[in-house]
């Protein structure tokens, strides 16, 4: 943990009240655990997710309003299984156990569970055969709901006292409840989509049952984390890396706006950005917030660097060690900084703290090309450690920030090195970017771009012939891309009509020279990756 105190250690200094009007997600190694905490984030609940071996006296010092028990992988009656404290429940909070969760209840509250005969992936209708506030619909109660089950083990007798809620032919105990102590039970998992209700089932939890209030707001988020910048810092000054990226941006305002000149911006451009982004970084961070912003024009060493490399790990390692290079020197000419700001975000927050962090987590790491060397002496100052992606760029909105870079599509810290296939040239950089900005430019009139998680360009070391005017041409040929995700580890391809692909085409081999015919790729991730290296 870097030395910034976190969202709730700080809301616990500041507003003891407020403190415990959030809701304790404990993960049990579920997939879509942080999808919990969104969830709530969403209905303006603050909500934070903790590990599995947090104990007791943690419990007690976040001093939740409600706790949500994730799903999770293992079976509650195997050795080793991941538990909690029973006297989690005798805290007298409201506590809902999902899949994992419920049987974890059910298991620590003296009922059994055990290996469903069937199991069970998939939609699933259950029936609400018994009263409860987690059934509420306005005014209304519901009386069946469509829901996502995904579960190899099943509750098979509730603890004394319970009653169920809801049922399905395959599932007699979907869902359960002790009405009195507000503990609840879903086998189904109500946090993710394809659950029609599950939103409004977990605000009744939150609100309805639990009593958490509905006010934290990025409004708030934002005054408090100045506070919190402005007294850790003191009079020392800070240093932020920019990539003209969200989160860096968004650090940079935030930081910005609370300690103003006492921090200084640090923008390495390698010469491999797209057309106009140093341009951009400049009129933002330079001309509109006016921040102390120091611009590198690193290309050539970048450049030199990597004339004749084509093997995309050897250009990573390479970006990445001049970067640190070149960062190093510019920070050393700061004198007396004490801090280094970076925009870590919550979900890395959590898989690093993840006993099981899978294979997820060793992917993205070869992505941190701009990570910084370790011997550092700078402490970290994170500020945005405990916000979701969507959340950031909300606070971004807040802070001012115009919507072309709190919007923008993620851009990776090599840059165009890895979307130029093959060698890198000045040549080649130049006709990667014309390219690039009018299929954006196109993305944009068409309204596609928000709908789009990433799209971009790569130049292919291909040259095909091709007929312009009466002439023969031979030139480079240009690969389109766009996906949709949710967070890069999957990725689907995005559907255009062939017609806007068509005046996209025509544009780029119009305007731009040296290239003379472009494809689209119609790869997923898996079994394709987003970048091309
Ligand atoms: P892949 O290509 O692995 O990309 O499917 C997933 C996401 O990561 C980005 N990416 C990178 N980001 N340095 C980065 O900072 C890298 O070396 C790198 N490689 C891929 C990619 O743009 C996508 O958003």
């Amino acid at each position: 943990m870097g030395a910034f105190l976190n969202h709730a250690q700080h809301r616990k200094k500041s507003k003891k009240l407020k403190m415990s009007n959030s809701v304790l997600i404990i993960d049990f190694g579920s997939q879509v655990t942080q999808l919990i905490a969104r969830r709530i984030r969403e209905f303006g609940v603050f909500s934070e997710v903790k590990n599995c071996d947090i104990t007791l006296d943690e419990i007690k010092k976040i001093a939740p309003k409600a706790i949500i028990f994730s799903g999770g992988p293992s079976s509650v009656y195997e050795k080793d299984a991941p538990t909690i404290d029973k006297k989690v429940f005798e805290l007298g909070l409201p506590i809902l156990g999902i899949c994992y969760g419920q049987q974890l209840i059910c298991h620590l509250l003296g009922g059994e569970v055990g290996a469903a005969a069937d199991r069970e992936f998939g939609h699933a209708v259950i029936e609400i055969n018994n009263k409860s506030p987690l059934f509420e619909n306005g005014d209304a109660h519901m009386n069946s709901s469509r829901v996502w089950m995904s579960h190899g083990d099943k509750v098979e007798k509730i603890p004394v006292d319970f009653v169920v809620i809801a049922k399905t032919p395959n599932a007699p105990f979907a869902a359960i409840s002790h009405e009195a102590k507000k503990i609840y039970g879903v086998q189904f998992h109500p946090e993710v989509e394809h659950s029609i209700d599950g939103r409004a089932m977990l605000k009744n939890f939150v609100i309805n049952i639990a009593g958490c209030r509905p006010d934290w707001t990025m409004k708030d988020f934002k005054k408090e984390e100045i506070i919190a910048i402005k007294k850790l810092v003191g009079e020392k000054r800070v240093i932020c890396g920019l990539s003209g990226g969200v989160d860096s941006s968004v650090v940079a305002a935030l930081i910005n706006e609370a300690i103003g000149k006492q921090l200084t911006c640090i923008f390495v451009d390698h010469g491999l950005l797209r057309k106009g982004e140093g341009a951009q970084v400049k009129e933002v961070f330079g001309e509109k917030f006016q921040t102390n912003l120091v611009y590198v024009d690193a290309s050539e060493l970048f450049l030199s660097k990597l004339a004749g490399v084509s093997d995309p790990e050897k250009k990573r390692k390479i970006i990445g060690a001049t970067f640190i290079e070149v960062f190093d020197a510019e920070s050393a000419k700061i004198k007396d900084a004490d801090f280094l700001a970076q925009g870590t975000l919550y979900p890395d927050v959590i898989e690093s703290s993840h006993p099981n962090k899978g294979a997820s987590h060793t992917i993205k790491s070869h992505h941190n090309v701009g990570g910084l060397p370790e011997n550092m002496k700078l402490k970290l100052l994170e500020p945005v450690r405990m916000l979701f992606k969507d959340e950031v760029r909300v606070l971004g909105r807040e802070l001012g920030l115009p919507e072309h870079v709190v919007g923008r599509h993620p851009f990776p810290g090599p840059g165009l090195a890895i979307r130029i296939i093959g060698e890198i040239t000045e040549e080649k950089i130049k006709i990667l970017q014309e390219a690039d900005a009018i299929y954006i430019e196109e993305i944009r009139k068409a309204g596609l771009y928000d709908k789009i998680w990433q799209a971009f360009s790569v130049l292919l070391p291909v040259k095909t012939v091709g007929v312009m005017g009466d002439a023969r041409t031979y030139e480079n040929d240009l690969a389109l891309r766009a996906v949709t995700s949710i967070d890069g580890m999957t990725a689907d391809v995005y559907r255009y009509d062939a017609e806007f692909l068509c005046h996209v085409t025509s544009r780029i081999i119009n305007e731009v020279r040296g290239i003379n015919r472009v494809v689209y790729d119609f790869t997923s991730k898996p079994p394709g990756t987003i970048e091309w290296e």
